[in-house]
């Protein structure tokens, strides 16, 4: 079978790593891929969005399975363009995709279908947000409606902060379109867990848990990220829990929108908060996240075309997915000013070191060949990615293979993991 994985991050590297295991995949493409990528599929020269382009090159490559990372393309119905062609392809269409790509679409389907998440309201006048932000006070969390690459989101711990940030989306409109409507909604607290499950639609199934690190320092001080590093599972979220999840979140998730006359097919990704009321949605993500999918897929034993295909073809009840019952650990490393400005083509050394290390695995996440060597290409350049039989171990590994690995400016955060094994000494 030939494949075809769209984006070019550290998830897009693990994505083609774990499809190449499959004994029916012969050859994988990606588009456009990165250096890391380009060890072990062939990289295409096409920009995730040129979705007309990417159409054409399937059809003339006879791809039979087309898997889309990013968001983006998602939201802006790749999958919808691929089906009218009649290529197999796996993501949500656009319809479906609106859980991520509109906060306001998400929050409606939430509330009407009684799913937990924080209280909220959505407004499209500044003057009558700063009017509920007086009513309601801080701390408070004000979210850009549209796709903002991870920066719509402010949990402000101020009125003034929430101010500022009514003043930047609605007035200053510094995410163009996405910031007409805004959401502003309770302040939850607790811990976060990432609960990602494969659906078709109608059969929905959980894979094991994960937890991102989403600031960019040690003690989750700093600004956010697109994520530092992950870990799986995450005790946080007991069997009880992700039971409770499944049938107070993932399937109600689904079946409302089949109501409302939409059919997820693809990855759906639940943004918990762990509150003393129980699971709420933070938000939903439509795709593997980035770095869970390092820590998630390398733990899954079954073959990942299989399930994907029962996907598409809307058969995933007649499949069994069965995981690893080990940890993995990934840590991210990032350039250095990471996630505000950045310098790339900066040289890395120690990669082949690293990379000759047991249960060790370096996904790339922003690199690029220069006169044959490694150079950053991105503000997150590596998921260092290891397992083992104990969360301790795989950590250890992990921090084994950073140590090996140098670039002028690099950082990385020393604490991946320990919010689990904190817990555990409780
Ligand atoms: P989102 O993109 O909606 O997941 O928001 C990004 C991050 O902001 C989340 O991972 C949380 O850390 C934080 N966040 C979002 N919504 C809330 C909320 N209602 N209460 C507390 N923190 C939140
Ligand atoms: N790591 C969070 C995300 O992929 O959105």
């Amino acid at each position: 079978m030939r494949v075809l994985v769209i984006g070019s991050g550290g998830r897009e590297h693990t994505l083609v790593w774990k499809l190449r295991q499959s004994p029916r995949v012969q050859e994988v493409y990606c588009a456009p891929g990165n250096a890391g990528i380009a060890q072990i599929a062939h990289c295409v020269e096409i920009p995730a969005d040129k979705i007309d382009k990417l159409v054409e090159f399937a059809r003339e490559q006879e791809i039979e399975l087309t898997v889309v990372g990013p968001e983006a393309p998602l939201a802006a119905g790749i999958v919808d363009a691929f089906q009218a062609a009649g290529l197999p392809i796996f993501g949500p269409n656009k319809a479906a995709a609106q859980l991520e790509a509109s906060k306001v679409f998400a929050k409606e389907i939430m509330q009407k279908y009684k799913i937990p998440t924080a209280h909220s309201r959505t407004f499209t006048d500044a003057k009558e947000a700063l009017a509920y932000l007086e009513e309601k006070g801080a701390p408070i969390v004000v979210k850009a409606d549209g796709l903002a690459a991870g920066k719509g989101v402010v949990v402000a711990q101020t009125i003034a902060e929430a101010q500022e940030a009514i003043e930047q989306i609605m007035v200053q409109q510094v995410f163009g379109q996405a910031g007409a409507r805004v959401v502003i909604e309770e302040f939850l607290t607790g811990e976060e867990v990432s609960v990602l499950a494969f659906t078709d639609g109608e059969t929905v199934i959980p894979m094991v848990s994960s937890q991102d690190h989403k600031a960019a320092y040690d003690h989750d001080q700093g600004p956010n990220t697109g994520g530092m590093g992950a870990y799986s599972p995450a005790p946080v979220l007991t069997p009880a829990l992700l039971k409770q999840v499944e049938k107070e979140i993932l399937k109600p998730t689904i079946e409302g929108l089949r109501a409302e006359g939409i059919v997820f097919q693809g990855v759906l990704y639940a943004g918990l908060m762990i509150t003393e009321a129980g699971p709420k949605v933070l938000e939903y993500n439509v795709r593997f996240g980035d770095p869970e999918c390092q820590v998630v897929l390398p733990r899954l034993q079954s073959d990942l075309v299989e399930i994907m295909l029962s996907v598409v073809n809307r058969k995933l009840h007649e499949q069994k997915i069965e995981w690893y019952d080990n940890h993995t650990a990934c840590v991210v490393m990032a350039s250095g000013g990471y996630p505000g400005d950045y310098r790339t083509g900066i040289e890395i050394d120690g990669l082949k070191e690293a990379g000759a290390l047991q249960d060790t695995y370096v996904f790339h996440a922003g690199t690029a060949l220069q006169e044959e060597k490694f150079v950053t290409a991105g503000g997150r350049v590596l998921g260092v990615t290891a397992w083992a039989n104990t969360l301790e171990a795989a950590l250890e590994k992990a921090y084994t293979a950073v140590k090996l690995i140098q670039f002028t400016g690099a950082h990385y955060r020393t604490d991946i993991g320990q919010k689990a094994l904190n817990r555990r000494e409780k």
